[in-house]
């Protein structure tokens, strides 16, 4: 027997929480720097985020809940979007503490980055800039966002993508052949409820001639 349920149907599954995001796991968490128009830095770990092409090589984080109707939004949707810029910092094993705190829902104005000890590098194509101890980021051009369909008429579901315009990889991950040594980097992904994982076991597979 197998537990069926349409996400649709209200608590249909008769768990105690649903089960959707332990399904769709690991995620890989984006942890984004954005700027807003005023110049105040802000940071969010994002886990509805991932790659998706790598010509140009572009990334998407899910914004989900405030809505953009009605003034509303998260701040790195609305910066993202009002500044046309958004920076990727990678979320490692090192950082965790510091990646949940900055999920703290602080008013517009207020940086989560005053509940931390991290420091800030400019970056070089992007005016947000980097998370110093995180050791490799992404630097991102907003393309656009899509506005999702949300079965919570009071919130919202918007995709931001962004086109990858630079790359820093902290050197200490290259190994002498010029791979980056994930292990090195420990990045953490989310998986349900308040579960993380982390990078810690890797292996590799030739693909399929034909
Ligand atoms: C690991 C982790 C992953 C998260 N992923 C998302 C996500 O994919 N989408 C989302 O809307 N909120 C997500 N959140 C919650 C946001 O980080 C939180 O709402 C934060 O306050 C948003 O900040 P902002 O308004 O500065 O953008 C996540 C939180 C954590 C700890």
């Amino acid at each position: 027997m197998a537990l069926f349920f349409e996400p649709g149907q209200h608590k249909q599954h008769g768990l105690p929480f649903n089960p959707f995001k332990t399904l769709v796991v690991p995620r890989p968490i984006g942890w984004i720097s954005t700027m807003d128009a005023q110049g105040m830095v802000n940071l969010a770990p994002y886990s509805f985020f991932n790659g998706l092409a790598d010509a140009p090589p572009m990334v998407f984080f899910a914004s989900n809940g405030r809505p953009r109707s009605r003034g509303g939004g998260k701040d790195s949707l609305r910066n993202a979007e009002a500044t046309g810029e958004f920076v990727v910092n990678l979320a490692t094993w090192d950082l965790r503490e510091a990646v949940n705190a900055t999920s703290a829902p602080l008013p517009p104005g207020e940086s989560e980055l005053q509940r931390t000890e991290l420091s800030l590098l400019p970056s070089e194509r992007v005016r947000p800039p980097r998370v110093a101890q995180s050791p490799a980021h992404l630097e991102c051009r907003w393309i656009r966002t899509v506005d999702l369909p949300c079965t919570n008429p009071e919130e919202g579901n918007h995709l931001v993508i962004g086109e990858v315009v630079g790359i820093h990889i902290d050197e200490a991950l290259l190994t002498e052949e010029g791979f980056v040594d994930l292990s090195r980097a420990r990045p953490i992904g989310r998986l349900g409820y308040m579960d993380y994982t982390v990078v810690d076991t890797i292996f590799s597979m030739p693909r399929p001639k034909r």
